[in-house]
């Protein structure tokens, strides 16, 4: 069997390390196209190095751009790729651009399409993330959901024959690096010691960094914060800061860049908590015991909210008190799967493969 990846932004690189190294320990022939949706050595580069991913075959070079500039450039570029390999699966990640792009492509060139973690919605039609995630699902010939929830917003939607439950392949490499970082200390800037405590945080998604009074309150209240704040800055939170004079050094705030994973990984476990808008965190915070305050109305992963684990909140004057909050006693069970999706995703792949 010949599968061929599409990846192009950061979580995917995250959610292909364990898939390719599924593909590794068997005769499958495992094809990764980088769409160049990240480009920036830290937003990709690093996670292929630390996460022993291999290098891509085909790098696309798309960049940023407008929605549709970037998703046709894409578009554009994916029709050669494809034909000049005519895999026996074509295989998305997530909800970002590259999956759509990707899945479309495929659909269009009646190659089977893949659509790993299926299924999620926030049911919030103003995301690109949400249109990303239902459009690549209803293109789709089959859907691997990484959560039960998931696998009933599919039924919903007429599109249980084509799903499959396999769980979450982020849980895979989660527990594999929290496993092999053991006790090591976390490398973190001055100020931010584990035994003093202090809260991992993030924002990036443009319902909170694109309109500049929201991205000013959001910055103030981390800044006010009683702990200090390890903001680990995406790119596009340090272009929109500096577009409007909002200083990212103010107050408790230890702004430094993205961190390769297992660098994030240990950050998060010496943390009394993470504050984030991000997806992928909000989980790797509920996996690893820490708790999450979620600068959104609503989360895909809604399990995460079980016993206070994550409390949404959208109102910036309730992160104060949600980010301070002890850690939940409760017990979190295992909704994400228990670390051996990608082995699973492989065998479901070369099962139905024509
Ligand atoms: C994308 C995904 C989002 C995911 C996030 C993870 C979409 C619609 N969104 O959002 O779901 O959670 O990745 O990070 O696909 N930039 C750089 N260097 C880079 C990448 C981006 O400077 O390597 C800057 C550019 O100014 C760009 C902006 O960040 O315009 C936004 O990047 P883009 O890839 O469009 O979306 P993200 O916000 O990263």
């Amino acid at each position: 069997m010949k599968v061929l990846s599409v990846v192009g932004a950061r979580p995917q690189f995250v959610k292909l390390a364990p898939v390719a190294e599924a593909f590794a320990s068997t005769e499958h022939e495992h094809i990764i196209v980088h769409t160049g949706q990240h480009y920036d050595t830290r937003m990709s580069d690093v996670f292929f190095a630390d996460l022993r991913i291999p290098d891509p075959d085909v790098h696309l070079g798309v960049g940023s751009g407008s929605h549709g500039v970037q998703t046709g450039a894409m578009l554009a570029s994916l029709d050669t790729v494809l034909d000049a390999h005519r895999p026996d699966w074509v295989l998305v990640y997530g909800d970002t651009n590259s999956t759509l792009a990707g899945a479309i492509s495929a659909v269009k060139m009646h190659l089977p399409v893949a659509h790993l973690e299926a299924g999620l919605r926030s049911f919030n039609r103003q995301m690109p993330e949400e249109h990303n995630r239902v459009l690549t699902d209803h293109a789709a010939d089959l859907l691997l959901a990484p959560t039960r929830v998931a696998m009933d917003h599919l039924a919903r939607e007429g599109l249980e024959q084509r799903s499959v439950l396999v769980g979450d392949v982020m849980t895979d490499v989660c527990f594999r690096v929290r496993d092999a970082l053991r006790d090591r200390e976390p490398s973190l800037p001055e100020g931010v010691q584990p035994e003093h405590g202090y809260l991992v945080a993030t924002i990036h998604r443009a319902e909170n960094t694109d309109d500049p009074a929201r991205l000013r309150t959001i910055i103030k209240a981390l800044a006010a914060l009683p702990l200090p704040v390890l903001l680990l800055a995406h790119p596009r939170l340090v272009a929109r800061c500096r577009e409007h004079g909002i200083d990212l050094d103010a107050g408790v705030l230890r702004t430094t860049n993205p961190l390769p994973y297992q660098e994030m990984v240990a950050a998060v476990v010496g943390s009394r908590g993470v504050v984030t808008d991000s997806g992928g965190l909000q989980k790797e915070a509920f996996l690893l015991g820490r708790p999450c305050t979620t600068l959104r109305a609503e989360t895909e992963w809604i399990e995460t909210l079980e016993g206070n684990w994550n409390v949404l909140a959208p109102d910036v004057d309730q992160v104060a008190d949600a980010a301070a909050r002890p850690a939940p006693t409760a017990d979190r069970g295992t909704p994400y799967g228990d670390g051996h999706a990608s082995p699973r995703v492989v065998i479901i792949l070369a099962k139905r493969a024509a």
